[in-house]
């Protein structure tokens, strides 16, 4: 850049080069939503983010677990309470099975009240004779295959923002009042176990949590009239993508005079759109909220050090998680010599596994699919890498919905690419469903077991 840029402010990434935004046709209707947006109230709250930020400090110091998981990309046909509840469920019950584990609190951030933007690496898709812009997340337009579907429409953002509001009112409802109950989400852990042949391998694990719960309750410990045992924090993350809704929804704190964008407690920037002098960088750089970037392969240590120098130049624990998202080949590789820089430059980073985008193949039939046990091999050379550089594997990231859905083959149920057509339903990348994420979790947690 030629001109020395100015301070920040929630508008200064307009003057950085920026990649991944639609190509709104009417700019008079996309500032007449954003402007709608901006009047509307807060989605979450400042001290919510700080709260999280805090929790995050001690995933930093090798304390806590993050466990960052939903879906690829929100639906806005896809919405439903069942729908909700089914997701929370399985983080919850994903969390529970860490958490004895592991032995540390499990910090549990939904990919959810917002995930509706997506990265796509080409802006057309050829169908036949048709030349489409590509589907870029309902926030934007419509996947059906026609030109009028996706010409991006600036009222999603509007209907974006709603539909985050009732989830996050779904989900903080559901968080406090009963069902995140310990008792009872172990026991749908224990229907998993009792009721499927892959649950069996479990039973132990599951038979040793359930004897600490009986020891509780026989110590008069009830996890009913116990906040800590029968409520949860579940905060919420998105993909910092679309910037004009990000500024939309930043807002400065009351209390701190600092700037925060209220969108979600988490926000994160993808693989392909984290360049260090582009808008992405700039616009996260000066939000409150605990932020996230994703690092792929060709991560270099000079990349990843300037990267933590701008987006956590104080050093503050929590403030910056880095999602590796390497793939299974080449996670302890690439990964090792980042955190032996990072380490040694005195950056206290939450260190994530997303195994999802970099083990992404296309079976025969032509649907977009991930394999289970590519999904725990890259979790196993990350805890590896960690290992050997003396760090804290802090979390994982991972795709996933509490339906029953076939769009990842392998795992307990050794779901086939022949299967994959039987319930392909993502918007996008396939993910887990509920019984393979419940069976990573138990998978993760040996490989974390011996760790602590
Ligand atoms: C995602 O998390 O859905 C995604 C697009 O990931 P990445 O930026 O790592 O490719
Ligand atoms: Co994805």
């Amino acid at each position: 850049m030629s001109e020395t840029p100015g301070p920040w402010s929630p508008s200064s990434w307009h003057d950085y080069p920026i990649q991944q935004q639609p190509d709104w046709p009417d700019s008079g209707a996309l500032e007449q939503s954003l402007k709608q947006i901006a009047s509307m109230p807060p989605l979450v709250f400042a001290g919510e983010a700080r709260s999280l930020q805090t929790e995050l400090a001690h995933v930093a110091a090798g304390n806590a677990f993050l466990l960052q998981a939903g879906d690829c990309a929100e639906s806005f046909e896809e919405f439903s309470a069942d729908n909700i509840r089914e997701k929370l469920r399985v983080i919850l019950q994903m969390a529970i099975i860490l958490t004895y584990s592991v032995g540390v609190p499990i910090v549990k951030v939904g990919r959810i009240a917002g995930q509706f933007a997506k990265p796509r690496s080409s802006p057309t898709e050829q169908v036949g004779d048709l030349s489409l812009p590509t589907f870029r997340g309902h926030i934007v337009n419509d996947p059906a295959v026609t030109e009028a579907a996706r010409i991006p429409n600036p009222e999603r953002l509007v209907q974006a923002y709603h539909q985050s509001a009732s989830t996050l009112n779904l989900l903080r409802a559901f968080a406090k009042g009963g069902f995140a109950d310990l008792s009872r989400v172990h026991s749908w852990t224990q229907e998993f176990v009792s009721n499927s042949p892959q649950g069996q391998r479990y039973e132990q694990l599951a038979a040793e949590i359930d004897r600490a719960l009986s020891f509780m309750r026989a110590c008069g410990v009830e996890t009913e009239s116990n906040p800590n045992l029968s409520e949860v924090d579940v905060f919420t993350s998105h993909e910092a993508l679309i910037l004009g809704y990000e500024e939309a929804l930043t807002r400065k704190d009351s209390l701190t005079g600092n700037w925060f964008d209220c969108s979600a407690h988490m926000l994160w920037i993808g693989e392909r759109t984290r360049d260090l002098d582009g808008a992405h960088i700039e616009f996260l750089s000066g939000i409150g909220n605990p932020i996230g970037c994703k690092v792929g392969p060709s991560t270099s240590v000079d990349y990843v050090l300037e990267l933590c120098a701008k987006l956590n130049p104080s050093r503050v624990p929590g403030r910056l998680t880095l999602i590796s998202r390497m793939g299974a080949d080449l996670v302890e590789d690439k990964l090792r010599p980042l955190l032996r820089a990072v380490t040694d430059a005195g950056h206290p980073i939450v260190w994530a596994c997303d195994p999802m985008h970099g083990n992404t193949f296309s079976a025969p039939n032509g649907r977009k699919t991930r394999d289970f046990d590519e999904v725990l091999r890259e979790v196993g050379g990350f805890v590896r890498a960690h290992r050997a550089e003396n760090t804290w594997p802090g979390g994982i990231h991972v795709e996933l919905t509490g339906e029953n859905v076939t769009e990842c083959v392998g795992g307990g149920e050794a779901l086939s690419a022949a299967d994959l057509d039987d319930r392909y339903e993502t918007m996008c990348d396939p993910r887990l469903n509920a019984s393979q994420s419940v069976d990573l979790a138990f998978r993760v947690a040996e490989l974390l077991r011996d760790f602590t």
